[in-house]
């Protein structure tokens, strides 16, 4: 029979590509997800338990029902502004919903955990190549709440009761090549659908945030991994971890600066459309630079990144929403 591996938050955007990459690598995942973000058609690869994180009763019936070798963490409120507008939310959802996980994955003596972290950890930091060895310093009320997981789930550890990482991801971006799922957000506040919405005619245009940045182009620098190759790390980790030990955090990137600018000329030359862009201020909070380093991730899990050149990651979304909006 196949194992079971419940993944919290498995109808969104990231934890589905990880039940498809589970479900091909010979598990059966258990999507356990409140569909506020989610979506019940990306639950294509096991069955689907609707339920809140705070609910432990649901919870509970879960581990009794498919006695789980191990947890992916993925459901969370994941909005930078909103979370500055309203923290409560994200304390509720993210650290007080997470507690309420873990206290149920110790009890039925799950023994292996998979959180997904944030690279916004490391906050407004000087130099823009960053490693797991510098200071976590969140700035927005979104990056206190995965530090506060991280902070419990380092206890957890030394307490011995439950292992686990935190994987802190650089930008999610892309969609599954083989067309089956992809990123679906409502709003979509991130850079590379709205690009691809303005070149389909969603947007009337793009808006660059600020062009006075201290990079090559003056526009900001991001790190954008491919949704696939972050399934992958998952998946690796997740095994590592049943037969042994890692790190506590390792950075998920593809090792790969790329400025909104050249996000904006990628777009217009995959697609083969223009549309008008423009120059906008500055968002707030937003640092110039953000990229991996990934020799940890290299070193601890084996792990590079196969889909995450710019052209493959935009090539993949633009595939993914063409066929979306058709
Ligand atoms: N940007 C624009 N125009 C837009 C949208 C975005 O210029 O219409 C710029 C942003 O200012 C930023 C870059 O594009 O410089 C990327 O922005 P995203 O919103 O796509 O992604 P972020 O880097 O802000 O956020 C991502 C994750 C968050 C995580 C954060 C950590 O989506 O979950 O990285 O820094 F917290």
């Amino acid at each position: 029979m196949k194992k079971h591996v419940l993944v919290t938050g498995g109808a969104g955007y990231i934890g589905s590509h990880a039940c498809k990459r589970l479900f091909e690598d010979g598990y059966q995942p258990v999507i356990y997800d409140n569909l506020s973000t989610g979506h019940d058609w990306a639950v294509k690869w096991g069955p689907l338990v609707l339920g809140d994180l705070l609910e432990k009763e649901i919870l509970e019936s879960v581990f009794n029902d498919y006695q789980p070798v191990a947890v992916l963490h993925f459901a969370a409120c994941g909005l930078v502004e909103e979370s500055v507008r309203d923290p409560e939310k994200y304390i509720r959802n993210n650290i007080d919903g997470s507690k309420v996980l873990i206290d149920v994955i110790k009890a039925k003596k799950c023994p292996v955990m998979v959180f997904s972290s944030s690279c916004t950890l490391y906050g407004n930091v000087e130099q823009s190549v960053l490693d797991e060895s510098l200071p976590v310093q969140p700035i927005n009320p979104y990056g206190e709440t995965k530090l506060a997981v991280e902070n419990i789930l380092a206890e957890e550890r030394q307490a011995g009761g439950l292992n686990s990482i935190a994987l802190r991801y650089f930008n999610a971006a892309g969609a599954d090549p083989e067309g089956e799922i992809g990123e679906d957000h409502d709003p979509e506040t991130h850079l590379i659908p709205r690009v691809i919405s303005a070149a389909l005619g969603q947007l009337p245009e793009v808006k660059i945030f600020g062009d006075d940045y201290p990079t090559e182009d003056g526009s900001c620098v991001r790190d954008y991994i491919h949704v696939s190759d972050l399934a992958v790390a998952h998946v690796t980790a997740m095994e590592k971890l049943i037969t042994g030990e890692l790190p506590p955090a390792i950075n998920l990137g593809a090792g790969i600066g790329s400025s909104v600018k050249d996000v904006v000329a990628c777009v217009k030359k995959i697609s083969g459309r223009d549309f008008p862009v423009k120059i906008g201020p500055r968002r707030d909070g937003d640092p110039a630079a953000l990229v991996a380093d990934t020799a940890l991730a290299q070193k601890e899990l084996s792990w590079s990144s196969q889909y995450s050149d710019l052209e493959t990651v935009v090539g993949t979304a633009w595939q993914w929403h063409q066929n979306q909006n058709a």
